[in-house]
């Protein structure tokens, strides 16, 4: 039986992660320090899912800080998902933020990855692109970030190459693209246009609509995540993207013909840092790892969908009556 370390356990991929590992039958161990990206009681719902699989062994402390010798004990390989996520609140002086959680916190894994000759998949993104040069995108496109964000997590791939040439650390690279699904990140556009379809809050969306993503479902997402462990090649990183390209507008249409409400949008300018488009060709991962993605947007909107549904019911919001408009009644 494998034992492995999930960093951002508490987190949206990390608790799925998590649980599904132990699925398989996986010891792990999870660590998260609960930063206040989000709200700390939604990080110990995802927790109290990731331990829905078995028996987590969990530390709650900051890796940037962490004794990773006691983390580490026992730890056949390592998935480093621990971040400041998000591309908006990278500017100004969060940046900070971001220099420290996502460049300090890896270069300290991959520190102590190297000198224990252990595997490592981590946590990159298709930030890391900025406006692609070609689409779909291959990965030897090259990079150019256009957010804060982006450029810590290429600087994560950096370090990544120097370790392996200095030290010989054994680290996959995953360029996540999109990822949703049930327990989705509060900020991110799918859980707040269900909140808007179930709940009847106002979106705010930035720019026309026509921007268009590469979706991943959070299992596919996963299973690339223990796939790449197995079978990823060392120092190599993989695109990680669902296949279908969908716009905004689209993904609103979906949305309200799945729940049969109207979702009421605030139209807002863009905002620097937000790509128009994303698209990745993900033949690299399919050959070597032997991942292909298998959820479509529709059922896995249906599955957040739901997820917003019964969450909220719990949480004793007045669901799908505070005003959203049924589309029937347009
Ligand atoms: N969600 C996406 O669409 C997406 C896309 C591309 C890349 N990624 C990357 O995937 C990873 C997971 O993303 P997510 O959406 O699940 O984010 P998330 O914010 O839900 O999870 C990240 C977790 O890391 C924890 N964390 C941050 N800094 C820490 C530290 N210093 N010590 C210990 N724990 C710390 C946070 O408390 C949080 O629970 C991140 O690296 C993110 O950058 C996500």
């Amino acid at each position: 039986m494998s034992s492995y370390l999930v960093t951002g356990a508490a987190g949206f991929i990390g608790s799925h992660l998590c649980a599904e590992l132990q699925e398989q039958g996986a010891r792990v161990r999870g660590i998260d320090a609960f930063t206040d990206y989000y709200a700390r009681n939604l990080k110990e719902e995802n927790l109290a899912c990731a331990r829905d699989g078995g028996q987590l062994e969990f530390v709650e402390d900051d890796l940037a800080s962490a004794d990773l010798d006691s983390v580490l004990d026992g730890v056949d390989g390592v998935f480093h998902l621990a971040a400041q996520p998000g591309v908006r609140a990278s500017w100004g002086r969060e940046f900070e933020i971001y220099l420290r959680d996502n460049l300090l916190v890896t270069q300290r894994i991959f520190q102590a990855c190297a000198s224990r000759g252990i595997r490592v998949v981590y946590a990159s993104s298709s930030s890391i692109y900025g406006d692609a040069e070609t689409y779909p995108t291959t990965e030897d496109v090259v990079p150019r970030p256009i957010s804060p964000y982006g450029i810590t997590k290429l600087g994560c791939e950096h370090l990544a190459r120097s370790f392996g040439r200095a030290a010989g650390v054994d680290a996959v690279g995953l360029r996540y693209f999109t990822v949703f699904g049930p327990r989705q990140r509060p900020d991110m556009a799918f859980t707040r246009l269900a909140r808007a379809a179930v709940l009847g809050e106002t979106f705010s969306l930035l720019g026309d609509g026509r921007q268009s993503r590469d979706f991943t479902f959070v299992m596919d997402a996963v299973s690339a995540t223990i796939g790449a462990m197995r079978h990823g090649r060392a120092g190599v990183n993989y695109n990680v993207g669902g296949g279908a390209e969908t716009s905004l507008r689209e993904v609103i249409e979906l949305l309200e013909d799945l729940s049969g409400h109207q979702i009421t949008i605030r139209w807002q300018e863009r905002v620097a840092g937000d790509v128009f488009r994303t698209a990745s060709d993900t033949t690299a991962i399919r050959r070597d790892v032997g991942w292909t993605p298998t959820t479509s947007i529709r059922a896995g909107l249906a599955a957040q969908l739901h997820w917003i549904e019964a969450t909220s019911r719990r949480d004793g919001d007045d669901v799908a009556v505070s005003g959203a408009t049924p589309v029937h009644q347009r």
